[in-house]
């Protein structure tokens, strides 16, 4: 009894894994592969758990006759061997013939022309566009791809290991410091979902999180020329109090003095879909707030607190910030 309340409990919880982050509600063609591999193992699982109980219950509440050796011989050889041997084969050819799918392949001559550099920082993500022509494009806590086409992602680390995983796209890959590691995903539904950190990196490894948005190809293009671009933003006086209180030190905005690598590349932040990579909406009030307590909103960060400044100060950068689309 205990058992099929846990099984009954367990796919309850199950229904509530849809959304932005599960790997059961895909949105590329691998996730789709992950999720057909966790039903049928479900299902299977499930299965040959209630023949198991049947048989058990069968034995020791129904049949009072014993077994003769010779039936009892039979009974182990095909229950103990020979069934559950055909039953994993079975399933294991499943899984092996899926892996194809679920961790694809392709000659660097068929790659797409798309290549993103995704490196793992305590606690963020710093993100580079290789395109086939034209500079790379920097961004941070936000990675964006043209839904049917098979993008790679070169995974890094310059700390500890961190773990790189779009659920809704396929399989999670580590990031480890010295290496790069290679992920190939293909989006199939346009749409905003999340990502998270898997591994566990340090105090806030929980608030380590980044957006992915999966756009039509032409509105990723458009997308990528604006990020090229620079934009003046809008309260231009932030921008000299930004310059003037040493930011510039940890961050690159794109057109002006500020080229420091420390930190997150701020030169869009205005557009990006979460502050602080995942853990906060983009606004004026956000990036105040972040600016002065990076400490209490995400403890073990490396960005100092500004609490210092006076608040009109901080209120001008973050407008200044917050208008840099
Ligand atoms: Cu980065 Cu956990």
């Amino acid at each position: 009894v205990a058992r099929g309340f846990c099984l009954a409990a367990s796919l309850l919880a199950l229904g509530g894994c849809s959304g932005i982050q599960s790997a059961l509600d895909p949105a590329g063609d691998e996730a789709a592969s992950v999720a057909r591999l966790f039903w049928v193992m479900a299902a299977a699982g499930t299965l040959i758990w209630a023949a198991v109980v049947g048989t058990l219950v069968y034995a020791t509440r129904r049949r009072r006759r014993v077994y003769s050796e010779h039936a009892a011989g039979l009974l182990v050889l095909w229950g103990g061997a020979l069934v559950p041997a055909l039953l994993l084969a079975l399933l294991l050819g499943h899984a092996l013939w899926l892996m194809p799918n679920i961790r694809p392949w392709s000659e660097p001559a068929e790659r797409a022309g798309l290549r993103i550099e995704v490196n793992g920082e305590q606690f963020w993500w710093r993100v580079r566009y290789h395109l086939a022509d034209g500079p790379p494009v920097d961004s941070a806590n936000e990675v964006r791809l043209p839904v049917g086409e098979r993008v790679e992602f070169t995974l890094t680390s310059s700390d500890v290991i961190h773990s790189f995983w779009i659920p809704v796209l396929g399989g999670k890959m580590d990031m480890i410091p010295g290496r790069a590691n290679r992920l190939t995903l293909k989006a199939a539904k346009a749409g905003t979902y999340r990502g998270p950190c898997t591994e566990f990196c340090g105090t806030s490894h929980a608030l380590m999180a980044f957006s992915v948005v999966v756009m039509e190809p032409d509105d990723f293009r458009a997308w990528l020329a604006d990020q090229a671009e620079t934009s003046p933003g809008v309260e231009a006086s932030g921008q000299d109090v930004f310059i003037a209180s040493g930011c510039p030190a940890c961050h690159t905005v794109a057109g002006t003095e500020a080229v420091g690598t420390v930190g997150p590349d701020l030169s869009h932040l205005g557009s990006r879909e979460t502050l602080a990579a995942g853990i906060l909406p983009v606004s004026t009030e956000t990036i105040a707030s972040f600016i002065s307590d990076p400490d209490v909103i995400k403890p073990g960060s490396q960005m100092p607190p500004f609490r210092m400044l006076p608040e009109a100060d901080i209120a001008a950068i973050a407008a200044w910030l917050e208008g840099l689309e």
